[in-house]
């Protein structure tokens, strides 16, 4: 499974790419204006940065919502860094945008998939991610890891589709979890989720004691 970190955030990158776990990262426009970012020049010198710090597979979001206009964001992204995966709303003209980008060979991330007919679609016209959102879909009583299911489901009965699941607004581990359990190529995380799997009481209180007893045995050949 690709562990992508959810964030605009410089630091919080860096100290993901640190931890030699990170396969990527993805923003949205509410992560950018999150780090004050607004302004062309400002978003495409931002993206950079972005790509400068890991290996590959840099999401950024257009923000047009026509066909002409996302088309025209897309290969304006792309043209930033080879890392940059294009990240396109599943609304009619976002579908017609990401099959024109994937035949120009950009890839791309079709956002805010809420139905596995969504991805579907997606797939279908040549998205290179699809991200159904597993939180927003539980912040409505709506079981998010149900699509997730579904999706890996149908991608799976179809491999010629070649998308992939990544799995967004992940809220915490146990989601990462399910994702896993269930298939999902991707999970994409706040840097919070990403430590947070490191941490286990038992860990800490098993290491507690290691230390005071080699502690212990260290005091007693000194004496
Ligand atoms: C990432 O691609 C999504 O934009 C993000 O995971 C959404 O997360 P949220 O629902 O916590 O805002």
């Amino acid at each position: 499974m690709k562990f992508f970190i959810d964030t605009a955030n410089l630091s919080e990158i860096r100290q993901a790419q640190d931890l030699g776990i990170l396969d990527g990262v993805t923003t949205n426009p509410s992560l950018m204006a999150k780090e004050g970012i607004a302004g062309d020049e400002a978003v495409l010198a931002h993206y950079k940065a972005i790509c400068d710090l890991v290996d590959d597979k840099v999401s950024a979001e257009v923000i047009s919502t026509d066909y002409e206009g996302m088309i025209k964001e897309g290969v304006a992204l792309a043209a930033i860094d080879p890392k940059i995966v294009v990240k396109i709303p599943m609304i009619e003209a976002g579908v017609k945008a990401i099959k024109y980008l994937s035949d120009k060979g950009i890839r791309t991330n079709c956002t805010l998939i809420f139905s596995a007919t969504q991805a579907l679609i997606a797939a279908k016209a040549g998205a290179t991610y699809v991200s159904p959102f597993i939180g927003r879909l539980d912040d409505i009583a709506t079981e998010g890891m149900t699509l997730i299911r579904d999706i890996v489901t149908i991608f799976n009965n179809y491999p010629s589709l070649n998308t992939e699941v990544l799995a967004a607004s992940v809220r915490g581990s146990l989601h990462l979890l399910d994702c896993a359990k269930a298939g999902a190529h991707v999970a994409t995380c706040p840097f919070k989720v990403i430590t947070n799997l490191t941490k286990h009481p038992l860990t800490d209180k098993g290491l507690a004691q290691f230390l005071a007893d080699h502690a212990k045995a260290q005091e007693l050949i000194e004496a």
